[in-house]
């Protein structure tokens, strides 16, 4: 299993670019990892660290890739107590539900018993015309976070 398993949402590539530039950058700093662009649930251990990396449409909706992941963990409700995570949603502020999908993972996964590590990144589109770079930095102390377990 990789140190790491990268899980994106993604409607229209900006999320599955950030979690592929995100991946890049944790192999550098010597992390094994592993990316999933909107898995189902049966691919994914529930054990070890994940990273979701997911965008919002709809209004405050998954991207229609992750979805069914979401509804499977929803339904199935497995123990996930062994699994650690990081959270970064990508979304526009024009929006009411800004990054509500990210928000809806975050909660169903603590329910599960998931431990989240550090703050969950929001990175707004409208203000970061590369969201590479706020990911990227939210990154270095994420991993740092990660090293003091
Ligand atoms: C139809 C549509 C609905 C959207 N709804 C939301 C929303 O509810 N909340 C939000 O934060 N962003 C919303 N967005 C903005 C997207 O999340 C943003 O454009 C993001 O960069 C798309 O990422 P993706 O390329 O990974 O799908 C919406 C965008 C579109 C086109």
């Amino acid at each position: 299993m990789a140190d790491i398993t990268l899980i994106s949402g993604s409607t229209l590539g900006n999320a599955e670019y950030v979690a592929e530039h995100l991946a890049e950058k944790l192999d550098e700093m010597g992390y094994t990892s592993d990316i999933r662009h909107g898995p189902t649930l049966d691919e994914l251990t529930a054990e070890g660290t994940w990273l979701i990396i997911t965008s919002t449409h709809g209004a405050g909706d998954l991207p229609d890739n992750l979805q069914p992941w979401f509804d499977a963990l929803n339904k199935q409700r497995p123990n996930l107590s062994a699994v650690k995570y990081g959270a970064v949603g990508i979304g526009s502020r024009e929006y009411d539900t800004f990054c509500g999908a990210i928000e809806k993972c975050d909660l169903l996964l603590n329910e599960l018993g998931a431990q989240r590590i550090g703050e969950t990144l929001k990175i707004n589109v409208l203000e970061h015309e590369i969201p590479e770079d706020p990911a990227e930095e939210w990154l270095h102390s994420w991993a740092k976070l990660l090293k003091e377990l």
